[in-house]
């Protein structure tokens, strides 16, 4: 089953110029067709870009998110750093925080992750909580423990969790170009909302999937019904290959 109604996040990571911008034109054109204006398609630009990307894309159905902020929700002297008061002035709606990229190489714990959400909702932005196990989690059966913890501690004294979408992400799966078997993900993937309940009774979350999503993939990937859209790394720079894997969602 496909359906109309999903999200296609791009994540540029350490990637683009003012040039991308002005190619993702085509993908505006698209995301603005009556066919496709029910999708949530969102740029995650480096914070360079974030506020000319806003520029470009504002009077169309697209929107700007940002891929991580600094943990403060004050202003401070935080050399190098943006907060989410930052992050909101250009324009941003969305913001991704937890991805592994960050998790992994920047010692992004659990708690950090906590506060960055937090942040991120009392300025009202939309978040998308990156979750996902690492090989060696997945090796030692660990898989469901990991994203218990993540999920926990990431969400913790959150009381509304209708401002974040959640992305499965296994660690493995990013830029190694390969996914998990279709069961493998369905379970995790449910074992995922079954947390996400237990956290929160009555809430219907939006997951999506992340990890080597690609033209040739999202077909199979979309009919998964537990998923709701994609995070998409490499393959979003390409304007051709991002407007591929959302018209790949229809049969
Ligand atoms: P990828 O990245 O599509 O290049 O695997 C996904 C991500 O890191 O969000």
């Amino acid at each position: 089953m496909t359906n109309n109604n999903m999200f296609f996040i791009a994540n540029w990571k350490m990637y683009g110029n003012t040039g991308n911008i002005i190619k993702s034109t085509t993908v505006i054109k698209l995301a603005n067709t009556k066919k496709y204006k029910n999708h949530k398609i969102i740029y995650c630009p480096p914070y360079t870009l974030l506020n000319a990307f806003y520029k470009k894309v504002k009077n169309s159905n697209i929107s700007i998110g940002a891929q991580n902020c600094h943990a403060n929700s004050d202003f401070g002297a935080f050399t190098g750093s943006i907060n989410t008061k930052l992050i909101k002035s250009t324009g941003a709606k969305y913001i991704i925080i937890g991805h592994s990229e960050n998790r992994n190489n920047n010692d992004e714990t659990n708690l950090i992750i906590n506060k960055k959400i937090k942040s991120a909702l009392s300025e009202n932005l939309k978040v998308v909580f990156c979750i996902g196990e690492k090989l060696s989690d997945k090796k030692n059966k660990n898989t469901y423990n990991v994203l218990k913890k993540q999920l926990k501690i990431g969400l913790k004294g959150i009381k509304n969790f209708n401002n974040i979408i959640f992305a499965y992400e296994p660690v493995w799966s990013i830029g190694t170009g390969i996914i998990p078997k279709r069961t493998e993900l369905i379970r995790n993937i449910n074992n995922v909302i079954k947390i996400i309940n237990k956290l929160k009774k009555s809430i219907n979350p939006k997951i999506l999937y992340g990890g080597s999503v690609n033209p040739k993939n999202a077909k199979e990937l979309a009919q998964i019904k537990e998923i709701n859209g994609f995070l998409v790394g490499g393959a979003s720079l390409n304007a051709k290959k991002f407007i591929d894997i959302i018209k790949k969602t229809y049969n």
